[in-house]
């Protein structure tokens, strides 16, 4: 048997709370004795508008189940005023899930720089800013944890999904950076790639499957990142509908050519089946494993 998983005395700050599958994290938490910093642009999931309804209602619902929060209205672009929120109320933060997030979908054909330039706002410099402004705390304290949500859109591409793509595997290196940085002074950090009915996929999922993959099924997987207890760090998890998954880069154990007289193009053309055979592959799991073989053609030894 494992412990019961608890959040008392913890800050934890979710942002895009208001719905979806942050409103489902910031309850459970919450449920879970955390003190709750509900942050929700309140906008439209295309990025327009602003309100406190989603925020506020969410912080009511938590306080009518006993529990403690306060809302925040700004953008995750304005990260330091979303880990004040948090100082000011609660003294410290423990936890951050860069949650928020909207859509701008369209063919790369069609894309607008609006639509690049929002997108890589909200979700990169978004995620980039809450967490910026929290990590002196965590560092400080030895205690850090910290979610990051990306997509499967990000790890394997989708159409009309450039810009969200590109965002999305954003959260994936920086989080595995951050797992790095974090490690000596006790701040993990995780990456999850969910899948689940919201607002966000109600216009693309059939309605029966919108209500199907409820977000209470991903919430579970990031307090278990969350916990106390955890110690897998800087690693990729896809979820939903109550499946929940590892992922890691596989790598081809790849060619060393002769490299003496140069490498011509033909060379690689003739080596292509073996270039792109996984029989025999590796799994590097550091930027310094993965020069291993780089530096062997060389006859460097690491
Ligand atoms: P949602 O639209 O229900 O919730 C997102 C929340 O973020 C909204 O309440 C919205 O007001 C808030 N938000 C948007 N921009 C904000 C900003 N600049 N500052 C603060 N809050 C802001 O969507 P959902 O599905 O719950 O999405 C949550 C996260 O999960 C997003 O990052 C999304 O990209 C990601 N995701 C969701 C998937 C799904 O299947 N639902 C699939 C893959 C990723």
């Amino acid at each position: 048997m494992v412990d019961e998983i608890r959040f008392d005395d913890k800050v934890v700050v979710i942002t895009g709370a208001g719905a979806g599958l942050g409103r489902s994290h910031a309850l459970a938490f919450a449920s879970r004795g955390a003190k709750v910093v509900v942050n929700d642009l309140g906008g439209s999931a295309t990025g327009e508008g602003k309100g406190s309804n989603a925020a506020d209602t969410v912080v009511e619902e938590i306080k009518a189940a006993g529990g403690e929060a306060v809302a925040n209205y700004e953008s995750v672009e304005n990260g330091e005023a979303i880990i004040k929120t948090a100082i000011d109320n609660y003294g410290r933060v423990d936890v951050v899930v860069n949650n928020a997030g909207i859509l701008r979908d369209s063919s790369f054909k069609k894309m607008t720089d609006q639509d690049w330039d929002l997108i890589y706002k909200v979700h990169v410099l978004g995620a980039y800013k809450v967490t910026k402004a929290a990590w002196p705390y965590m560092l400080e304290q030895g205690y850090g944890r910290i979610v990051n949500t990306a997509s499967a859109a990000g790890l394997y591409g989708n159409f009309g999904q450039a810009n969200y793509s590109m965002a999305k595997i954003g959260m994936v290196g920086f989080t595995q950076t951050l797992a790095i940085e974090g490690a000596k002074n006790n701040v993990i950090a995780n990456v999850i790639a969910p899948v689940a009915g919201s607002r966000m996929t109600e216009t693309i999922l059939p309605p029966e499957l919108v209500a199907a993959l409820k977000p209470e099924y991903i919430t579970p997987l990031v307090m278990k990142l969350c916990s106390e207890k955890n110690e897998e760090t800087g690693s990729i998890f896809e979820v939903g509908a109550g499946w929940i998954s590892k992922l890691r880069w596989e790598r081809t154990k790849g060619v060393g050519f002769d490299i003496s007289n140069g490498l011509s193009p033909e060379a690689v053309e003739e080596s292509w089946d073996q270039i792109t055979d996984f029989e025999n592959a590796d799994h590097p799991t550091t930027a310094q494993e993965s020069f291993v073989p780089v530096l062997a053609n060389l006859g460097i030894k690491m």
